[in-house]
């Protein structure tokens, strides 16, 4: 379906989730993959589980300088997947502003610094996972469609100012796993059959979904300025 072999493609974000499955999945179709994100332990099993001589690099994509300094060190990409972020979701009333306050610093801002700074080839891509609540705003997910939306028009002008690099997003509803690995098994389980019922596809994503989709972006030379919202139909229930 895809032929990467001998691209060099980044997945920040990569050692858990979607990150993971985009990067497993583009290992298998010959890129050399390098994931990134903060603790040296996911890394290290996440490299292992991808194989393929995938690298990793520690970064935390909030600290601007450390970003600067890895666009400059880590060469030209062909293409870039950003699935990092790491954030409380609350109501705004109840959610600490400081917490509020690092959802943008992690999702936004982090991707906003790699593509600052990243040095990516002609033709070649970048690409932001941001979410449908974008454009379905869903009570008690204020700021986390704020900052999808944030995301979505920034990758439109992205598009622009960076082009002939591509800068595209995809948008999903829930997608199991990932960063709900957090609550047990039971829990996450019941979670996915409640919400899951409510989209038309009848059921939540997959990571492997999102990182196909991901990955068919990166690989479509047609493809910028695209946001791409794959959410079992939850947008338009
Ligand atoms: N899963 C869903 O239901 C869903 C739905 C819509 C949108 N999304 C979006 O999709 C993206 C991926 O979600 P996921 O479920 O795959 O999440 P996940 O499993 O929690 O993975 C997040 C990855 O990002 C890394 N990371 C977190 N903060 C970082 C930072 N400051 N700098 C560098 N790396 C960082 C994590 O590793 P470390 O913690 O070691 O840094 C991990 O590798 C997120 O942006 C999320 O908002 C997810």
């Amino acid at each position: 379906m895809f032929d990467f072999a001998g691209q060099r493609i980044l997945v920040a974000g990569g050692s858990s989730g979607i990150g993971l499955a985009s990067a497993q999945m583009a290992a298998q179709y010959g890129a050399q993959v390098t994931i990134a994100a903060r603790s040296p332990e996911r890394l290290t099993k996440a490299v292992a589980q991808i194989g393929h001589g995938a690298q990793h690099a520690v970064l935390d994509l909030i600290d601007a300088e450390a970003v600067a300094r890895f666009g400059e060190t880590s060469g030209i990409w062909d293409h870039i997947i950003v699935t990092g972020s790491d954030v409380k979701i609350a109501p705004v009333r109840d959610l600490p502003l400081p917490d509020a306050r690092q959802a943008f610093d992690s999702k936004f801002w982090g991707f906003y610094h790699l593509a600052r700074s990243a040095r990516i080839a002609p033709g070649g891509s970048l690409s932001v996972v941001a979410g449908f609540l974008a454009t379905r705003p869903v009570a008690g997910r204020a700021l986390m469609g704020a900052i999808n939306g944030a995301l979505e028009s920034l990758v439109q002008g992205l598009a622009l100012e960076l082009k002939p690099v591509r800068v595209n997003a995809v948008s999903p509803a829930v997608v199991a796993g990932g960063m709900w690995s957090h609550m047990s098994q039971e829990d996450q389980a019941a979670m996915y059959a409640r919400i899951g019922a409510t989209y038309p596809a009848g059921r939540v994503g997959a990571g492997e979904e999102i990182a196909r989709q991901l990955l068919l972006l990166a690989a479509t030379g047609y493809a910028t300025g695209t946001i791409v919202t794959l959410d079992g139909g939850a947008s338009i229930a």
